[in-house]
């Protein structure tokens, strides 16, 4: 049994990206129906092609939520397209299930008479995504913005002509504009996600992706969410929980702090102490996670993720609970975060010894704010836990200096598409 359903995946998607910017979901999933809708016309697709076509085209404005100010999304549309384009194509490539199609975010904004200046296997998915990205923009956002008869005089130049046929094929077969306007896109939308059960490894490809475009706003929170699940895993291991209790673990620190994502980045790279109200606003993390994931996970995953900061004398957040209200589970991810974040780089302090981190966490434990028992197991292991998290953690930093230095190389070869 799967502890969340394909559709609620998506949903979960969309709950957190809509927090950061409603509007740049919206327009991802209007974009994400005309290219279904385009493609389904065409009839040569396999319904998994369609599904992934479709979850490109949602999520082909992923790279503007590496900006921390993006109120004004048609700047970073049509100003300087290049930088969403290129880390939405990076984050799709090395964080998602995605691999190579991840090209056809990466072209998105490509004229089409440029086309002839790149190799790609997916041309006519990209000129799709062009049309359908252009058409909602159209359509829906600022008609009087594009001159008149924009899709008579630019024909072949900035769009493909295809494209456009395909689109007015489509058009008269679904009625698109119709069922966009009613807002019956969305169930259309649902209903294909449903059909398609996606296997467990492309769910958890997708929220490693969007917790990894959250923590990628900032390299000190780069490893943080990483480094919780794997001592979570690591304790409950060690702790003999069950494969059912570790499956729930794993989800919960994995999406515990997802509401993160609606804190500004001047508080969470704050280098000095948080004032009382900057604090207020860290702390409600735990709130936007809960409302992205109530209803949408099943409830042990839910309270793991949102009882992080639980202590067990009460004195936590937020909702004060004591340690009989508390299970164990949930007790280990709250000893797992506190572990990372003392063990991580954070802007306002470096990584402490290894001492230090144990006198801490055994304080914690003796003053009933943690999990005497399982702080014990952490300390009876502790080089060996680190030892392990340090492997992985390679990989992810690696990964992480990769699609920085990717993004420079990319970007050089923009200029010349200019
Ligand atoms: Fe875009
Ligand atoms: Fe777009
Ligand atoms: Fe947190």
């Amino acid at each position: 049994m799967s502890v969340i359903s394909s559709k609620d995946v998506y949903e979960i998607i969309r709950k957190t990206l809509s927090i950061i910017n409603s509007k740049i979901m919206n327009h991802g999933e209007i974009t994400g129906y005309i290219l279904y809708k385009m493609l389904e016309c065409e009839q040569i697709y396999t319904e998994q092609e369609l599904v992934d076509y479709t979850m490109l085209g949602i999520l082909h404005d992923i790279g503007l939520y590496k900006e921390d100010n993006i109120s004004n999304v048609s700047d970073f549309e049509t100003k300087n397209p290049w930088q969403h384009s290129i880390y939405g194509f990076l984050f799709l490539k090395y964080l998602s299930p995605m691999d190579d199609r991840a090209e056809i975010v990466l072209y998105h904004h490509l004229d089409y008479n440029r086309y002839g200046l790149i190799q790609s296997r997916y041309k006519h998915i990209i000129e799709c995504l062009n049309l359908a990205d252009k058409m909602d923009t159209f359509l829906h956002l600022q008609k009087e913005k594009f001159e008149k008869d924009y899709f008579g005089c630019y024909r072949d130049i900035i769009f493909s002509g295809a494209a456009l046929d395909l689109f007015h094929r489509a058009e008269a077969q679904y009625g698109i504009t119709a069922n966009l306007v009613s807002g019956t896109y969305k169930e259309e939308l649902a209903e294909l996600l449903a059909k398609r059960a996606f296997s467990e490894q492309y769910k958890k490809g997708f929220l490693e992706m969007l917790v990894y475009t959250i923590d990628f706003r900032s390299e000190h929170t780069v490893v943080h969410t990483l480094a919780t699940v794997n001592f979570g895993q690591q304790i409950g291991r060690l702790m003999h929980l069950g494969s059912r209790d570790l499956r729930d673990l794993y989800y919960g620190t994995l999406l515990h702090d997802l509401g993160k994502i609606a804190i500004p980045l001047s508080i969470l790279e704050s280098t000095g102490r948080l004032s009382d109200d900057e604090m207020k606003v860290m702390k409600a993390h735990v709130r936007i996670t809960e409302m992205i994931l109530a209803g949408v996970v099943e409830d042990a995953v839910l309270q793991i993720a949102v009882r992080h900061h639980e202590k067990l004398d009460g004195s936590g957040y937020h909702k004060g609970l004591t340690e009989n209200q508390l299970t164990l589970p949930q007790q280990i991810a709250a000893v797992a975060d506190i572990l990372s974040a003392l063990y991580g780089k954070r802007s306002y302090k470096d990584s402490f010894s290894s001492e230090l981190i144990r006198k801490i966490m055994k304080e914690d434990a003796e003053n009933n704010k943690i999990n005497k028992s399982v702080v014990d197991t952490l300390i009876k292991n502790y080089d060996k836990v680190i030892a392990e998290f340090e492997k992985e953690k390679e990989n992810t930093i690696g990964l992480y200096l990769k699609i920085k230095e990717q993004y420079d190389v990319i970007s050089e070869r923009f200029l010349s598409f200019q």
